[in-house]
């Protein structure tokens, strides 16, 4: 049996990982502290509760196992209360990956997927970004991750250790089966929070600056459908099965949308009003983050198939009415 160690598997992406690594016929080993996950989003795999930090367990994990690959999702990933809290992400994700690693060239395990962002570009006035960009992150999140980034390709020198590195853009949307789906304790995310305002969970949705120099003075993001991204990690980890050499790719579909015409598109969907309240700037936030990229489809054949907008909120919606975990 692959066995496949998926750090972060009980969160949002991981979970539908998860069920895409089962599906190509890999068996994944959700290995998560619960911080931010929900065991009840296990349903792929053998569960294994732990922290990233703990070197001894995961040596125990390992040993079990004995993963042919990792694919690493486990980190703190907001932006905002990076900004807030900077030693926190520098601890779990740092510190955290440091550890992973290292118990990883122990067990001899040499493959790893690694989820690092856009976040790790910084803001590059209006520039459409691709993998060869200058990494200037503004935040602690995406200084965190390409710190990340820094050791896998240190440990690749040195140690052999082989990496797909994907940087993500904005993902959202749900497994269209409603098995697993997007559940953050508290939310952050702007769909989800849009949804719960439209369908009266919470009185508005902030929109956070409405003076960016954009089109219509919101920031814009480039979405990817957690379906598509997902497909992605299969297709890093048969790269690196395949014996290809490490290599960075931006997961993104190239269309920017700005917060108010992401706010347009749910209300067309869901047929109902969107309460928005225009609100200040969020420390952190870059104006614009989208992909000029087409590496990921070239190289590794990456063709996404639900990351229209309609389709990301349509299964969003669908998720946010039918599915939950419980808590
Ligand atoms: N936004 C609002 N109101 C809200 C929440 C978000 O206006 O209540 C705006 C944000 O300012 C931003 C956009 O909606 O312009 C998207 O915000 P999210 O919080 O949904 O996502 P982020 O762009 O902050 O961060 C996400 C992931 C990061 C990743 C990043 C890459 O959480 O891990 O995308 O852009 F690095």
């Amino acid at each position: 049996m692959k066995h496949v160690l998926v750090t972060g598997g009980a969160g949002y992406i991981g979970s539908h990982a998860c069920k895409a690594l089962k599906a190509a016929g890999y068996v994944p080993v959700t290995y998560d502290n619960l911080s931010t996950g929900w065991q009840d989003a296990v349903k792929f795999g053998p569960f294994e509760q732990g922290d990233l930090t703990d070197a001894a367990r995961l040596d125990a994990v390992f040993a079990k196992y004995d993963p042919i690959a990792v694919v690493h999702f486990a980190a703190l990933s907001q932006v905002g209360e990076s900004m807030q809290k900077p030693a926190l992400y520098w601890r779990n994700n740092v510190v955290g990956s440091l550890t992973l690693f290292e118990a990883m060239l122990k067990a001899g395990c040499k493959e790893i997927v690694f989820s690092s962002t856009c976040a790790t570009y910084g803001d590059h006035d209006n520039v459409v970004l691709d993998e060869t960009c200058e990494q200037e992150p503004i935040n602690p999140y995406g200084a965190s991750k390409r710190a990340i980034e820094d050791m896998l390709m240190g440990f690749g020198e040195s140690d052999g250790l082989r990496s797909v590195i994907f940087r993500y853009f904005n993902v959202a949307g749900a497994d269209p089966d409603s098995e697993v789906g997007e559940f953050h304790q508290p939310e952050t995310h702007l769909i989800p929070l849009m949804l719960d305002a439209i369908d009266g969970k919470r009185d508005a949705l902030t929109i956070f600056g409405t003076d960016y120099d954009t089109p219509d003075g919101t920031c814009i993001r480039d979405y990817v459908h957690v379906m598509d991204l997902v497909d992605a990690h299969v297709l890093g980890l048969k790269w690196l099965q395949d014996g290809k050499e490490s290599r960075v790719f931006n997961l993104g579909t190239g269309n920017g949308f700005s917060v108010r015409e992401v706010v347009n598109e749910s209300r067309i969907v869901t047929n109902k009003e969107v309460p928005v309240v225009d609100g200040a700037r969020r420390a952190g936030d870059c104006t614009m983050l989208v992909s000029g990229s087409v590496r990921a489809e070239t190289e590794l054949g990456w063709r996404p198939k639900r990351s229209d907008m309609k389709q990301m909120i349509t299964d969003a919606w669908r998720w946010h009415q039918t599915g939950h975990y419980d808590q």
